[in-house]
Formats: structure tokens, C-alpha cells, sequence
């Protein structure tokens, strides 16, 4: 049986210029837009029998309040933190407070790209990491959180 807790949305967190996918560096970021991938991301959520609050922000404050906002209203959490990946202790901090299962997604191979890009915050709380894969990520993210859900 699932608990309570896996009844409650999960958080799918956006950070900055993630707005603007589809015009901002296609080859790197493919594509789709962030509404494509919210679209993707629900019709994926209803099939494993999930649902998700669905968000982004430029604004670091506002992703840390968010996230703050998901130990009492959501049963997990699927982060693209977006540049602030790489730079975030307050994230990080939230992120821990949280006490969720924690999936990171980046829609491209963030190793295989600068070497700022290769230490991330966020992954020293997360229960997995997806990158690479383009938002097929997400998905991804959806289907582990499905997993450990009902695991609890
Ligand atoms: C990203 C990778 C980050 O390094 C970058 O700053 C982003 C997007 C990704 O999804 O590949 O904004 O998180």
C-alpha cells in the first residue's frame, strides 16, 4: 500500500533559463519547450498513478521557497536547479530540510560539458541523478519516484 505521504503531488522544480527551452541553445537543449515537458511530465505522472505540482523560477529565493513548501505538500521531488546546480548552498540546504526522495535531472550530459558544470550541490541530496537524456529525464524521474514510493 502506498503511504499517505505518496498521495501528495510531486514537486517537478525548474530553475533559471529553463523558461526559455525551445529557442535557447536547441542543440544543446533540444526542442521542446518547458510546456511540452509539463505536458510529458502530467500525462507520465496520471499513467503511474502520480500527479505533480509543476514549476519554475529564475529566482533563487523563490526555488528555495518551493522547496521549503514540499516537506508538507508533496511526496518528492524532481530538480532541474538549472545553473544554480552548480553554485547553491541554499538549495542544497532546502533540499535537505525537505527529508524526500530527491531525483536531479539535467536535460544535457552536464560531465561532458565545462568542468564548472561537473560538481553540482544538488546532487550531494539527491537519491539519484538523470542527465543526458533530454527530457526524457523527467520521465525517468517519474517512473524512480513511482518506485520508491511504493517501497516506503
Ligand atoms: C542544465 C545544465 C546546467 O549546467 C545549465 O546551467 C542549465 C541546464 C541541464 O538541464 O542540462 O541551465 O541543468
Amino acid at each position: 500500500m502506498a503511504s499517505k505521504s505518496a498521495k501528495r503531488p510531486v514537486l517537478i522544480v525548474n530553475g533559471p533559463n529553463l523558461n526559455m527551452l525551445g529557442t535557447r541553445q536547441p542543440e544543446i537543449y533540444g526542442k521542446e519547450t518547458l510546456a511540452d515537458i509539463e505536458r510529458a511530465c502530467r500525462a507520465e505522472a496520471k499513467s503511474l498513478g502520480l500527479t505533480v505540482d509543476f514549476k519554475q523560477s529564475n529566482i533563487e529565493g523563490e526555488l528555495v521557497g518551493y522547496i521549503q513548501q514540499a516537506r508538507a505538500a508533496n511526496s518528492a521531488i524532481v530538480i532541474n536547479a538549472g545553473a544554480y546546480t552548480h553554485t547553491s548552498v541554499a538549495i542544497l540546504d532546502a533540499l535537505n530540510v525537505a527529508e524526500l526522495p530527491v531525483i536531479e535531472v539535467h536535460l544535457s550530459n552536464i560531465y561532458r560539458r565545462e568542468s564548472f558544470r561537473h560538481h553540482s550541490y544538488v546532487s550531494l541530496a539527491a537519491t539519484g541523478v538523470i542527465c543526458g537524456l533530454g527530457s526524457q529525464g523527467y520521465l525517468l524521474a517519474l517512473t524512480a519516484v513511482a518506485q520508491l514510493l511504493t517501497k516506503k
